[in-house]
């Protein structure tokens, strides 16, 4: 769907909206702050056939203590979702657990999460911006190395240099997200024209499919799917060797509808006290939504005004 000029300008004036419009806007898009929030959301899915995986808003911390906050509440999350009996699933980003300024300490906080969720659950380690590939990477082989199979990552294919590392990972048959890359970068190293950053996706999902890795297709676009749909059958891969995986509050219904075809589908569940941030991406990636609120917003004050 194509955003009118007005909608991008209201995406845009939303970066200084006042916090409480915007955690309007992010309520689509967000779990809620806490624990208890995220594992209702997630209740909620089960009952629809969907599974979730739960992530902790926030990024790029600079204090230890901070990547040791991180650190508890995934735990403690992990816990929660034990108790619920829901499968122990997480996305992480290095950056939250500190991988900018004590790779070392960030490697020990993943491992520990990784030992809580056990050999039935899974982390994903989630790809930030193109500096941060070659460390995730490496962390995600060492992890695995270490015995660790229920830990999986992200590829972007946006990058130019995806299809590679994808097929420099097939010896460890991994679990990979494959996702277009939400971070801007420079045309040096990465595709900027949308239809070659399907044909990327699709290369990779090949590449990973075909070394019998694990599939985790992350993308809202319908013909995308189709196309993904099509690799797959190619390969035989059974409906236990792949999933896809949306966002909370896009595409509802697509998912519904995947998951009433019959293929495993995941929602990623952002949730936490850094909501403010992560609303002002989605809206960015997605500015009609940001209108359609606005005019929900607008139409509210008039119907409130008139009622007098
Ligand atoms: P595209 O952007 O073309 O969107 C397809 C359709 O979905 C369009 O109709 C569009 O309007 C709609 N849509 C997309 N986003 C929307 C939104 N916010 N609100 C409303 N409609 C929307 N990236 C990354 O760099 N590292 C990562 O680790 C991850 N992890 C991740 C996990 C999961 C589960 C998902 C779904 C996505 C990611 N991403 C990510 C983000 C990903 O790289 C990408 O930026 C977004 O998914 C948008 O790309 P699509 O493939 O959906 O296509």
């Amino acid at each position: 769907m194509r955003a009118s000029l007005a909608d991008r300008i209201v995406a845009r004036l939303a970066t200084h909206a006042p916090r409480p419009i915007v955690r309007t806007i992010a309520a689509r898009y967000i779990a809620g702050e806490t624990v208890t929030d995220a594992i209702r959301e997630a209740r909620r899915l089960k009952g629809e056939g969907i599974l979730a995986t739960l992530d902790i808003l926030g990024e790029s911390v600079h204090r230890p203590e901070d990547a040791e906050a991180f650190e508890r509440l995934y735990l403690e999350a992990v816990a929660a979702l034990g108790e619920a009996g829901l499968e122990r699933h997480v996305s992480l980003k290095p950056t939250a657990l500190g991988s900018l300024f004590d790779r070392e300490r960030c490697a020990a906080h993943i491992a520990t999460i990784v030992d809580a969720v056990g050999p039935d659950g899974t982390v994903t380690i989630d790809m930030e911006w193109s500096a941060t590939t070659d460390p995730t990477l490496a962390l995600f082989r060492e992890l695995r190395a270490a015995g660790h199979a229920n830990v999986a990552t992200v590829v972007q294919a946006r990058l130019r240099r995806t299809l590679g590392d994808v097929a420099a990972l097939a010896d460890l048959r991994p679990n990979l997200r494959v996702c277009k890359g939400i971070y801007p970068e420079p045309a040096t190293i990465a595709h900027v024209d949308p239809d070659a950053i399907r044909t990327s996706y699709l290369q990779s999902l090949e590449t990973l499919v075909a070394a019998g890795g694990y599939a985790a297709l992350a993308t809202h676009d319908a013909g995308l799917i189709q196309r993904a749909l099509t690799v797959l059958e190619r390969h035989a891969v059974p409906r236990s060797g792949y999933e896809f995986q949306l966002l909370l509050g896009v595409k509802p219904e697509l998912a519904r509808q995947l998951a009433a075809d019959g293929h495993r589908v995941r929602i990623y569940l952002p949730f936490g006290e850094g909501s403010h941030a992560y609303a002002l991406r989605r809206l960015n990636e997605s500015p009609h939504v940001a209108g359609y609120v606005a005019r929900e917003v607008a139409r509210t004050i008039l119907r409130r005004t008139w009622r007098g």
